[in-house]
């Protein structure tokens, strides 16, 4: 894997905007760590964001990034602060990159959409991305309909630009698994969410570790915002008003601001947004110790296969 190479960082792991998460305390212990920490714009105003961004410095001397939500009401209040501030990576989704394209690579940013199918990878590719995340619909939060770990093979055929794998990446195992199939890093989300330095309620990330693999469900397929997240009293109820085949005013009005209430604690009716792997959320622990057990993993398995086969 060698997107660290391209991004000058220890370890080919980038951290994932998270919306209403991903501040600088966790985008600082990431990048401390070896990776690369993510400030999101998602939940932030683009003000606020800008504060974030001056944080982190002050948190670490390491590159980190920032994450665009294109459709974010004030994206280009947000894309001002980020050139002002001169953010040198920056991931973007959500929305349309082309008409920001020309001032980020003017301003020397290195820009690397998230993408969900082979037709966006290519006009991404066109647009003069650096490199580009493939997430597939294993991941927490608002989901594509491609699957990281049988597409990421198609989008690395499709492209000649470093492809990032995301969606599904909790182990070493996993890690090794994306590179085989064409990645040159990974970008991971929920794998973060029990960390220590993770700004979130308590209740939040027990409720995670407390959940089966079982415990997900996808909410909003027929609002076409499908979405990951954990089966709780919210969840179950915009599952029965999707299916009950009515009007959604009750749905859009349950889940506006939920996964705001969600981080703030009330894990019932808030929306905790996550990926497959609860099997592997058992506890609390730093992000220096989950991205050395990540790499301490891949580098394991990845000798045994050199030897044994
Ligand atoms: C709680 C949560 C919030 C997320 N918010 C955003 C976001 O604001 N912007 C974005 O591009 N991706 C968002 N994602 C996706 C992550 O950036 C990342 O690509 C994804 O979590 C990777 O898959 P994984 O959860 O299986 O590790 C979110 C994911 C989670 C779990």
């Amino acid at each position: 894997m060698n997107i660290n190479e391209i991004l000058n960082i220890k370890y080919p792991i980038i951290q994932g905007g998270m919306a209403h998460i991903s501040k600088a305390s966790l985008a600082a212990a990431v990048s401390n760590a070896g990776g690369l920490g993510q400030i999101a714009s998602g939940g932030f105003k683009a003000e606020e964001v800008r504060e974030e961004i001056k944080k982190v410095r002050k948190l670490t001397d390491k590159p980190f990034g920032v994450n665009v939500v294109l459709m974010n009401e004030d994206v280009e209040d947000l894309v001002k602060v980020i050139i002002e501030e001169g953010v040198e990576i920056i991931t973007c989704g959500a929305g349309n990159p082309a008409p920001f394209f020309e001032k980020w690579l003017d301003a020397g940013i290195k820009v690397i959409p998230v993408i969900a199918n082979v037709k966006m990878a290519k006009k991404v590719e066109k647009l003069g991305a650096i490199a580009l995340v493939f997430e597939g619909a294993e991941a927490g939060g608002h989901i594509g309909s491609l699957n990281t770990f049988a597409e990421l093979p198609a989008i690395k055929d499709s492209v000649n630009i470093p492809v990032i794998g995301a969606g599904g990446v909790y182990t070493g195992r996993q890690m090794l698994a994306a590179e085989i199939l064409g990645a040159s890093g990974v970008q991971i989300g929920t794998r973060l969410l029990t960390a220590e330095e993770t700004p979130v309620h308590e209740n939040f990330k027990r409720a995670l570790i407390e959940a089966k693999d079982s415990d997900i469900m996808v909410t909003g397929i027929r609002t076409k915002m499908p979405t990951r997240v954990l089966k709780n009293d919210l969840a179950k109820k915009l599952n029965e008003i999707e299916m009950s085949g009515g009007d959604l005013d009750e749905f859009f009005k349950l889940a506006k601001g939920s996964g705001k209430k969600a981080v703030e604690g009330d894990v019932n009716w808030g929306s905790i947004y996550t990926g497959e792997g609860l099997y592997f959320l058992n506890k609390i622990g730093s992000v220096r110790e989950i991205l050395d057990g990540l790499m301490k993993e891949y580098e394991e398995v990845k000798k045994y296969f050199k030897e044994n086969l």
